[in-house]
């Protein structure tokens, strides 16, 4: 959840550039951000980050049901940008972004906003409205390229804040040998436990090892299988996965525009008077060879 990254990461971007959901959410699967080329200062534009799925899958629940994927999103701006105020939304945007929830990451980081978990059948694509700055107002914000980076998840992950690997995970054998029987596990729901299996597994010097297996996931092996180290005990039950794309924005001084129009004009304007002036000149020419 972006809620554990909040926890646990001071700043959700890494020195390397990565963002830490990677961290807990070990698959990858493609998102997309667009982003205008360039805006103007104290102008609200959309960033749009997609998050695109297989919705017909359903991913293993916590208790090992199955259910829906659900998303979330951190979309880190440069600084001084934030999510717009309302009464600075069009109408349009107001219509796209009226259920959404953008959280900052911090109290002192608004450029950094989180959206999540919200259900991934509503939410292909996050809409964030985003307020850029004014150099004129914030000295220390200037007409740069920026980079923002935005990370997306679908489907739950498979670390937990605590080190443990959550069920949407492929279990492994720790060890080889002979699995000799598989019993399972009664379900305690007060402590947490949903079922599962215990697998027992016979090794080559006739010691019993029991490697545990939650609920959720379906068994590869039955009483009689080989298994090697690492080798799977269940199939890999997650359909979801992270991704982060970078993007760039130019944060751009309308007074540039306006001195690239004139001297575009300035260009014209100098060529017509060079053609006019050639005209002039071979009128004299053509007058002085009459004489
Ligand atoms: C679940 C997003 C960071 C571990 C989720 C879900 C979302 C999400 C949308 C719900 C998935 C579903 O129900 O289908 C994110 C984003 C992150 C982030 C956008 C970064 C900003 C982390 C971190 C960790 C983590 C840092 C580990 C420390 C998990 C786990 C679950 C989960 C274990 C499953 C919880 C459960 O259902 O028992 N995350 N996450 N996530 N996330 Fe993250």
């Amino acid at each position: 959840y972006p809620y554990f990254a909040q926890e646990a990461y001071k700043n959700p971007r890494e020195a390397t550039g990565r963002i830490v959901c990677a961290n807990c959410h070990l698959a990858q699967k493609g998102i997309e951000l667009e982003l205008p080329q360039a805006v103007l200062p104290d102008s609200v534009f959309e960033a749009v980050v997609k998050l695109p799925y297989d919705h017909t899958k359903q991913q293993v629940s916590a208790d090992g049901s199955k259910t829906g994927l659900n998303v979330g999103a951190v979309l880190v701006l440069p600084e001084g940008f934030k999510i717009a105020p309302e009464d600075r939304l069009s109408e349009e945007l107001k219509e796209k972004t009226k259920d959404t929830y953008y959280q900052p990451y911090s109290d002192t980081q608004e450029n950094i906003v989180l959206v999540g978990p919200v259900s991934g059948d509503d939410y292909s694509e996050i809409v964030f409205p985003v307020l850029a700055p004014d150099p004129a107002k914030d000295k220390n914000v200037h007409f740069l390229k920026y980079s923002v980076s935005a990370g997306g998840n679908r489907g739950r992950g498979q670390v937990y804040p605590t080190g443990e690997k959550s069920n949407n995970n492929e279990y492994t054998s720790s060890v080889s040998g002979l699995v000799t029987q598989i019993s399972p596990i009664a379900p305690n729901e007060d402590e947490g436990i949903y079922g599962g299996y215990e697998i027992s597994v016979q090794t080559t010097d006739g010691s019993i090892a029991v490697e545990k297996v939650p609920a959720g996931a379906e068994l590869v092996v039955e009483p009689g299988s080989d298994v090697k180290v690492g080798s799977p005990l269940t199939t890999n039950p997650n359909i979801g996965g992270f991704g982060q794309h970078d993007g760039e924005i130019v944060l751009q001084d309308p007074r540039r525009i306006q001195w690239l129009l004139a001297f575009f004009a300035s260009v014209i304007v100098t060529q017509i008077l060079l053609v006019l002036k050639k005209k002039q000149v071979e009128k004299v020419q053509a007058a002085e060879m009459n004489f």
